[in-house]
């Protein structure tokens, strides 16, 4: 078989398995702490595809009732480079107005996706609405956003794995990798 490697392209390892079921069971405690005096129903929204890995792992940390949604935007195609447009791909199939509605992303780069996709969301109503990233970049923040629950925060680097992808792949791999040259050599 040809070199496929499923850790082709990845330079170093940046947070382990470990490292991150650790920090993601923190914040799912923080998060039943939060809200485990709450009344009204907990809705969990998974932002398409790269939060899916941390979605899955952090709802099981809640240890609250809660219902699960899924929405999908487009505004970084097959690039290193946000583009301004936020676009609904998928909306969600949830009523939020009046309910906690915590918003679950993989990473926060500019923020211009975020300050969009809570803008949409929060004008639908919510009793609350808070965001939960699993990675931070502050570096290269321009949209001024909110985030109340942040797993870990990163140097300006381009990361893959749990869930983040280089051009679709590379999301399976179970841990958060910095990406090196793509060449037959790695
Ligand atoms: P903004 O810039 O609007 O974009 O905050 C956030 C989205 O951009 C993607 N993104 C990355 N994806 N490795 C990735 O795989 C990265 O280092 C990276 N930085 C930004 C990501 O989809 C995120 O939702
Ligand atoms: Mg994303």
């Amino acid at each position: 078989m040809a070199k496929q490697s499923w850790e082709k392209g990845i330079a170093r390892k940046m947070y382990t398995e470990e490292q991150i079921a650790v920090r993601v069971k923190e914040l799912g405690a923080q998060i039943t702490a939060d809200f485990k005096d709450k009344e009204e129903d907990i809705i969990v929204i998974c932002l398409l595809k790269g939060s899916i890995l941390f979605m899955a792992d952090l709802c099981r940390s809640i240890e609250l009732p809660l219902k699960m949604d899924f929405m999908s935007v487009s505004s970084y195609g097959d690039d290193f480079i946000s583009s301004r447009e936020v676009k609904i791909v998928k909306d969600l199939d949830e009523n939020i107005m009046g309910k906690h509605v915590i918003v679950v992303e993989d990473i926060i780069d500019s923020g211009l996706t975020l300050k969009k996709v809570m803008k949409i969301l929060g004008n639908r109503d919510p009793k609350s609405i808070s965001l939960c990233t699993l990675l931070n970049k502050d570096a290269r923040r321009e949209a001024d956003v909110k985030v109340q629950y942040i797993g870990f925060n990163i140097e300006d680097e381009f990361v893959l794995g749990y869930g983040l992808d280089y051009k679709q792949e590379y999301r399976n791999i179970p841990y958060v990798a910095i990406m090196g040259p793509l060449d037959e050599e790695n």
